[in-house]
């Protein structure tokens, strides 16, 4: 799925032109990380270390060959934390800075803040030649993503999107039977979460000062100022919050839909379109039903239709579902998240996270599973920079999924409308408000090239 990208890979005229990109303008040979340490080792700044920022941290200091050289976080309690456990590395508040500072002796960047600063911050990584691991969703906009994925192809960067689960071998497993054909061509796939990344309530009015050990203003980076209300948005709840987050649908689809994205190789939707409460402009949907169709693929009937549900919508009724009436799946218990692939000889339940389950069971009963093994997404993004293998989660990967997500996500603010997609143009065809939304203006002061 992933170019064989390593910070010594030298994309040619005919590799550009191959994967229908424009040829640099000023060279063909992208200046690329590697200014290897004097012990040899490979040296992260990590942006974002509490949270999942500190498994991320965890994860990636775990490979034999990293060295931790700098850490940043807009909250200093969490600095410190992680500084705790890698007392060398430089600290930072400001990503910038740290970049600025840190450009001539880092050689990879994990980005793992809150949605709305992946972007700029992996941009600003790139744009320094830096190799990247960013965490899901890419981004928090349609535009991003597509410049993000241009910007890693051009400068031929090994990049992966932290969705560590599309490594873990149930989900190798579900994608080698699906394109093994073992339930035949797919139309379509239910995916569901139970959680609740929405908010439907008015914007919060708690308003109080920002605690001291957190600079706010870094906080927020690009987006609007406004003032600080506890527990609303850091840490965490700014899932919730179309400022900032994607809702359930970005946040947990991103790895649900993951598994059915890679299997059935699908590509940019031609719409989609969601049910859910009139927009409030502050929150995502508490409850959301988002339907897409995507054109046909080598896994698939002529077009495939994916349907979520999130919320209290899921898990959805197995009497919701539509199934094909030939297969008695009976009170079939739907886990709390998951996903059901459709096919023309049969289903396969996959709950997140865990075994694929061919439905019904009888009918699969004799059926080999294919031996996969877990993969350590992290290990594999350190030693595809290190020039050994590749990503299975490179931004060429991430970038087209997280559009799809994310068109879904526009769709939130224009329910029951059919957005019909032009991917090739970036744009909705038959609704200009919801272009609006595809991109996104940025504070001044946080502007960044490219974006
Ligand atoms: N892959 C997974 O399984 C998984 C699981 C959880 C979260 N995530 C993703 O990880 C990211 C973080 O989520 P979280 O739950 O840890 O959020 P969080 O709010 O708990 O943590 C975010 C961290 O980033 C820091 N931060 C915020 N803005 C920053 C900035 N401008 N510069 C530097 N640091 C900044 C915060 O202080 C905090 O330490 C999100 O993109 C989320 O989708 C992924």
């Amino acid at each position: 799925m992933s170019h064989p990208q390593s910070p010594r890979f030298r994309p040619t005229r005919r590799h550009f032109l191959q994967m229908g990109l424009a040829i640099p303008a000023a060279s063909l040979l992208p200046s690329v990380a590697g200014s290897a340490a004097p012990n040899g080792k490979w040296r992260t700044a990590h942006i974002g270390v509490g949270g999942m920022g500190g498994a991320d941290l965890n994860s990636i200091a775990s490979h034999g060959s990293v060295e931790v050289a700098a850490l940043c976080d807009v909250d200093a309690n969490r600095l410190k934390e992680a500084q705790s456990k890698h007392p060398n590395a430089k600290t930072f508040s400001d990503y910038r800075e740290m970049l600025d500072k840190m450009a001539s002796s880092i050689d990879g960047v994990v980005v793992s803040t809150p949605d709305h600063t992946h972007a700029p911050a992996a941009m600003m990584a790139m744009q320094n030649n830096k190799p990247v691991y960013c965490q899901k969703p890419l981004t928090h906009a349609v535009f991003e993503a597509r410049k993000l994925r241009e910007v890693a192809a051009a400068k031929g960067l090994v990049t992966q999107m932290g969705i560590q689960v599309h490594s873990s071998a149930p989900y190798r497993r579900a994608v080698v039977m699906i394109q093994e054909g073992v339930i035949g061509p797919v139309s379509h796939v239910y995916a569901w979460s139970n959680k609740n990344w929405g908010f439907d309530g008015a914007a919060p009015t708690n308003v109080q000062p920002s605690p001291e050990t957190l600079d706010w203003n870094l906080w927020l980076g690009t987006a609007a100022k406004r003032d600080y209300v506890p527990s609303v948005y850091h840490p965490g709840n700014w899932r919730k919050l179309i400022d900032f987050g994607t809702g359930t649908l970005g946040d947990m689809g991103v790895h649900i839909f993951d598994t059915p994205y890679a299997a059935l190789a699908l590509t940019a939707p031609n719409w989609a379109m969601t049910t859910c409460r009139p927009p409030t402009h502050v929150g995502h949907p508490e409850q959301n039903v988002v339907r897409y169709e995507f054109p046909g693929t080598k896994f698939t009937t002529d077009k495939m239709i994916w349907t979520w549900y999130d919320g209290d919508f899921a898990p959805p009724k197995i009497s919701d579902l539509n199934l094909p009436s030939q297969w008695d799946v009976g009170s079939l218990q739907l886990p709390g998240q998951g996903a059901l692939f459709v096919g023309e000889k049969g289903l396969m339940l996959l709950p997140h996270v865990g075994e694929p389950i061919l439905l019904p069971e009888k009918t699969f009963a004799d059926v080999k599973r294919a031996d996969v093994q877990n993969g350590n997404h992290y290990h594999e993004w350190v030693n595809a920079c290190m020039g050994e293998g590749t990503t299975s989660a490179g931004f060429d990967y991430a970038g087209p999924l997280t559009e799809s997500l994310l068109l879904g996500v526009v769709a939130n603010r224009f329910p029951d409308k059919k957005l019909m997609w032009d991917a090739a143009n970036l744009r909705v065809t038959n609704l200009d408000e919801a272009n609006k939304l595809l991109k996104k203006d940025y504070r001044d002061g946080f502007a960044v090239e490219g974006l």
